[in-house]
């Protein structure tokens, strides 16, 4: 889990959560965003009076995590958050942390609860204010995670829900304003629990709902500006994808011309790509703009090589060792931009400093600051997905822009299984483009996450007019998201996806066959390699 940058002084009201090493502690943040409640996460044990002088929150949420407060040395909240004055709202671990530090009890060795439940609230509590909008018919559904449980109330506290797992489904304290929920309610699958975060912030706190996108724009740009200082120099690496975009423009605002921009072609971009990039950077803002074109470089290198992995490294290789190039040639940047999210530091980063398995090497410029001597500027390092794309909006990027799909670092190389050649690469461009195409004519494009084809290294017979044909069969993939974490496949009408097939192999020389992707993430992943 990230630290929160510590700006000097919060310019919002400020909602802290204490994290346990949740999977996804994030999503709190991401749903008290959503109701203009700033929030900063900072791990358990590092949060100190001195902090909590800093940064004075109006109000604290203790996060979930992997361990059982059972265990002996298992993590605790600072016990002067409890003194503060301020309300409390302990999720799952949380919940359990905050009952065993106020004198309650939580045992161990129940069935535990996992997966969808529904909790109902308690008579005398159905119309407190963390309630508002909630229970309309009764109950909610809530997700599960526990096996621990509390079974004793800490002095004060009163059950406010139950479930039929959990008798202690949400408690609270109504002096103190202390509440614990038993339950998730910051997933997807707690469908209402935006709502009730979103109440203990607004309702129980106190919060006016003062944070923004534009607020977060002009603190970014301040923020950029103090980071980078009067003369600093900046290089940031363009993909033509929505996180460098905001990423460039963001920095640009901060910056100006201190600002230049270098933009690989890899040979492994989509049909009109790279122009498109360009286009848009040189002509809508004026950045300085270096187009390097090194496709012959990668593609040679590429010859030969069909591991999906030893694709990825050799892919990630060269476009560091050409950044450093480029990079240097425009001259004495200190500092070097990525458009980093907080999805890539999940995905490859443990919460609990253990090894994670590496399921796929990103690529990233990850390992070049120190190698170069230069300092990092990840302005997007704290955001979501669609987070950024609000702030693209924010920033004057044009929507065409906004709304693109994601599209890898390594390209379309990984869409191309086994090795990657020219003649491939260019089937696979006309395939894809066709594709999309349909999408946009269908109005679809903006509901899925992203829609790709991929050259199966394969051929088949097919018959064409009176001939055979023995060409390459080609998978479509379409996936809808929140943040590429999970996936689920587009349904997809059989007439679109008739019309589209018999497009494809109509329009592009080279496939005679198309197929349809229904695998969802897990267990498959979004790109083919
Ligand atoms: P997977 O295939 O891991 O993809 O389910 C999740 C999301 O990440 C994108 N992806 C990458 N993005 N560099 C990137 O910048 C990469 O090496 C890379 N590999 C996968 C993928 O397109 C999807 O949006």
């Amino acid at each position: 889990m990230t630290d929160a940058p510590a700006p000097a002084a919060r310019p919002h009201e400020t909602m802290l959560i204490v994290d346990f090493g949740s999977q996804v502690t994030q999503l709190i943040a991401r749903r008290l965003r959503e109701a203009h409640v700033y929030a900063e996460i900072h791990p358990f044990h590092r949060v100190t009076p001195a902090l909590l002088e800093e940064i004075r929150p109006k109000g604290v949420i203790l996060s979930g995590g992997p361990a059982s407060v059972l265990e002996e040395g298992s993590p605790r909240a600072a016990p002067e958050i409890f003194t503060l004055g301020v309300p409390v709202l302990g999720i799952c671990y949380g919940q359990q942390v905050m009952t065993v530090q106020l004198g309650g009890a939580v045992e161990g060795g129940h069935a535990g609860e996992f997966g969808r439940a529904f909790v109902s609230p308690t008579g005398e509590h159905a119309n407190d204010p963390l309630f508002e909008g909630l229970f309309e018919d009764g109950r909610e559904e809530v997700w599960m995670s526990h096996g621990d449980r509390v079974t004793a109330l800490p002095p004060g506290f009163e059950v406010y829900g139950t479930s039929p797992g959990a008798p202690f489904a949400i408690i609270g304290d109504p002096a103190r304003r202390f509440y614990g929920v038993q339950f998730h309610p910051e997933v997807h699958h707690t469908p209402r629990g935006a709502r009730l975060l979103a109440n203990f912030a607004r309702n129980i706190a106190g919060f006016s709902g003062d944070w923004t996108m534009k607020a977060y724009k002009d603190e970014a740009i301040a923020r950029i500006r103090a980071e980078v200082g009067p003369e600093g120099r900046v290089i940031c690496g363009l993909s033509g994808g929505v996180d460098s975009s905001v990423a460039a423009v963001l920095i640009h605002e901060a910056i100006g011309d201190r600002l230049t921009c270098v933009f690989v072609d890899t040979g492994l971009m989509r049909a009109g790509e790279a122009e498109e990039v360009v286009g848009m950077f040189r002509d809508h803002y004026n950045i300085p703009l270096i187009h390097a074109d090194e496709s012959d470089l990668f593609l040679g290198a590429l010859e030969g090589i069909s591991d999906p992995e030893e694709k990825r490294k050799t892919i990630g290789r060269l476009f560091v060792e050409v950044f450093e190039k480029h990079a240097k040639e425009a001259g004495g940047a200190e500092f070097l931009a990525q458009g980093t999210l907080y999805p890539d530091v999940i995905e490859s980063v443990s919460v609990t400093g253990g090894p994670s398995v590496t399921i796929k090497s990103h690529h990233n410029v990850g390992g070049l600051p120190e190698k170069m001597g230069m300092k990092l500027v990840e302005p997007l390092r704290e955001l979501f997905k669609d987070e950024v794309r609000a702030l693209g909006r924010e920033l004057g990027l044009p929507e065409r822009f906004i709304g693109r799909h994601p599209f890898p670092g390594p390209g379309l190389a990984i869409r191309c299984p086994g090795e990657v050649t020219r003649e491939k690469l260019e089937i696979l461009r006309r395939a894809d483009a066709v594709f999309i195409d349909q999408i946009r004519r269908h109005g679809l494009y903006d509901e899925i996450w992203q829609a790709f084809a991929v050259l199966l290294p394969v051929r088949t017979v097919g018959v064409m007019g009176d001939g055979r044909t023995y060409d390459y069969a080609c998978a479509l993939r379409a996936v809808t998201s929140v943040d590429g974490m999970t996936a689920d496949y587009y349904p997809f009408s059989h007439e679109f996806l008739g019309e589209t097939a018999t497009r494809i192999v109509g329009e592009v020389p080279g496939i005679n066959r198309v197929t349809y992707d229904i695998t969802s993430k897990p267990p498959g992943t979004i790109e083919w390699e």
